[in-house]
């Protein structure tokens, strides 16, 4: 058993869908994330940009003792898929969203149709459809940038009947319906929010991954086969952190959990 707690970190407040479904799955972890505010968003930034980002925000973490990091955002996992990021690092485990995502995602198609969704970095990558392909190389992949759906989330409009969302979204997934998928991945941690919007223009029979929840998942077994999880009785304690506005971001907090209560909320540098 272990009572370091897991390091969590987005670009922004997207990455709280992982913490979201941590805390239902692990009720008694302590978890310490990261939205990195100051400087969202990373899915329009260049490669060596993401990557000096993403190194600051895992040397932030560790400077906390995490037992394990997440990288609770599809655009650092998709770009930096390949490079080194933890070499040398302290920390016990890590991972990205795309392998949880794309295991869920091949055991939940029934046609052998999926399709990914993310940042245009994120589909620039093209590493959903190679992860994929790894592991189920009969699937076809459908890959489309929607790089209005953060400013979206961002800004509120994520209710399934908002006119602005539909309209964006039906513009967005028109060629993923007329391919048929039956799996859609939610390949950027903010769009499970607007899942209802989503849902309602692909049809109710197409299945969402969301990367978020599915990286969630995934820290829960390995945390369990490793015997790495808390051994705690009492909840454990969320802290989270931002490098802009307190105030702003405990306003998303809100949304984005749905509670602010026993959250403790911080500004701080990166750098
Ligand atoms: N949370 C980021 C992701 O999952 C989206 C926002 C950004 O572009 O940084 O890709």
């Amino acid at each position: 058993m272990s009572e370091l707690a897991i390091g969590v970190f987005d670009s922004g407040i997207g990455g709280l869908t992982c913490v979201k479904e941590l805390t239902r799955l692990m009720p008694h972890e302590d978890i310490i994330y990261l939205g990195d505010t100051a400087r969202v968003p990373y899915g329009t930034k260049s490669v060596d940009t993401i990557a000096k980002y993403a190194k600051e925000d895992i040397a932030f973490l560790e400077r906390f003792n995490v037992k394990m990091i997440l990288i609770a955002c599809g655009t650092v996992s998709s770009v930096l898929m390949s490079r080194p990021l933890f070499e040398g690092s302290s920390v016990g485990a890590y991972s990205g969203v795309i392998y949880p995502t794309v295991t869920a995602a091949c055991a939940a198609t029934n046609n052998n149709r999926i399709g990914v969704i993310g940042t245009p970095a994120t589909i620039r990558s093209g590493c959903y459809g190679k992860a994929i392909r790894e592991i189920r190389s009969d699937i076809k992949v459908f890959s489309k940038a929607c790089p209005m759906f953060v400013p979206l989330v961002e800004n509120g409009y994520t209710d399934k009947d908002n006119q602005v969302a539909r309209l964006i979204a039906e513009e967005y997934l028109e060629g993923m319906k007329r391919e048929g998928v039956d799996t859609l991945i939610l390949g950027c941690t903010h769009y499970p929010h607007l899942e209802g919007v989503i849902s309602s223009v692909m049809g109710e029979n197409v299945k969402l991954i969301s990367s978020g929840a599915e990286i969630a998942k995934y820290a829960e077994r390995v945390l369990i086969t490793s015997s790495q999880a808390a051994g705690r009785e009492e909840p454990g304690k969320l802290t989270l952190y931002c490098t802009d506005s307190e105030e702003l971001f405990s306003e998303n907090v809100e949304t984005f959990l749905g509670h602010k209560e026993n959250i403790t909320i911080s500004t701080c540098s990166v750098k």
